[in-house]
């Protein structure tokens, strides 16, 4: 099999990378893996199970939910956790509010480390590649976005972006995809997506396993005046100087 080009998308929550990511692997016919919704699956499916992860006596039983949990990524952006269809479930602000507990757990990012690289590898199926023709070749890839995939996961990846925003601005964009998916049922307010993010990025770059870093040779993109248009043509032209 031919080497895949890895696209390595990592920063805070909200800063546009999920989007991006998602209708880059679009354009480029690579596969789209989102790290970031493996973690919020395995917080889904302690909660189904009635497992705290809160509670530090309950870590082993969060391991083995990681262990046995299937993730898969049938079609771009869909996101299925043993068989069911989790795209919208795992983006409730219950999942988030629980989430850093999993993601600080070693054992759990281990285990979901193993199945990203495989994926990103083109070895397990869930994202598949259909790639882009350049000088009659054939280039087929993977998006990868998260926090320590630059660093850790892919730390020999073709292409390194560090995306970073505004936190207002963040915030704005959580808020109003929040509002899309949830209407009328939403209860916070952008003040309070606000303190969320801020709290969840102290969290991710503060943790002492794999914190939310920029790799020393990835790219920074600001995307606080970006249209998304913008943030996908910028990672393009990075792409296609690179192949
Ligand atoms: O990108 P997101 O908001 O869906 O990520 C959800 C959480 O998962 C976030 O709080 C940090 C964590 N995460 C992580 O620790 N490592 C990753 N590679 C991706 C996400």
């Amino acid at each position: 099999m031919s080497r895949m080009f890895r696209i390595a998308i990592d920063g805070p929550g909200a800063s546009g990378k999920s989007t991006t990511a998602k209708l880059l692997a679009k354009k480029l016919g690579f596969g789209y893996i989102d790290s970031g919704a493996m973690f919020r699956a395995v917080t889904l499916k302690c909660q189904q199970s009635g497992i705290d992860p809160s509670n530090i006596a309950n870590k082993d039983k969060v391991t083995e939910i990681a262990q046995n949990a299937k993730i898969q990524f049938p079609t771009l952006g869909q996101v299925e956790l043993d068989g069911q269809n989790v795209s919208n479930l795992i983006r409730n602000s219950n999942i988030t509010r629980n989430i850093s507990q999993v993601a600080s757990n070693p054992d759990v990012r281990n285990i979901l480390a193993k199945q990203q690289r495989a994926m990103a590898n083109g070895e397990l199926p869930g994202a598949q590649s259909t790639g882009f023709i350049k000088h009659d070749k054939i280039i087929k890839g993977v998006v990868m976005d998260g926090r320590d995939i630059g660093t850790v996961i892919l730390p020999n990846a073709e292409l390194k972006v560090f995306i970073v925003a505004d936190v207002r601005i963040r915030a704005q964009r959580r808020f109003d995809e929040l509002k899309r998916r949830q209407g009328a049922n939403l209860k916070e307010t952008l003040d309070e997506v606000e303190r969320d993010l801020e709290e969840r990025d102290l969290a991710d770059r503060t943790r002492s396993i794999a914190p939310l870093k920029k790799a020393d040779d990835a790219v920074v993109l600001d995307t606080s005046h970006l249209s998304i248009e913008e943030q996908i043509t910028a990672i393009e032209e990075m792409v296609y100087q690179r192949v």
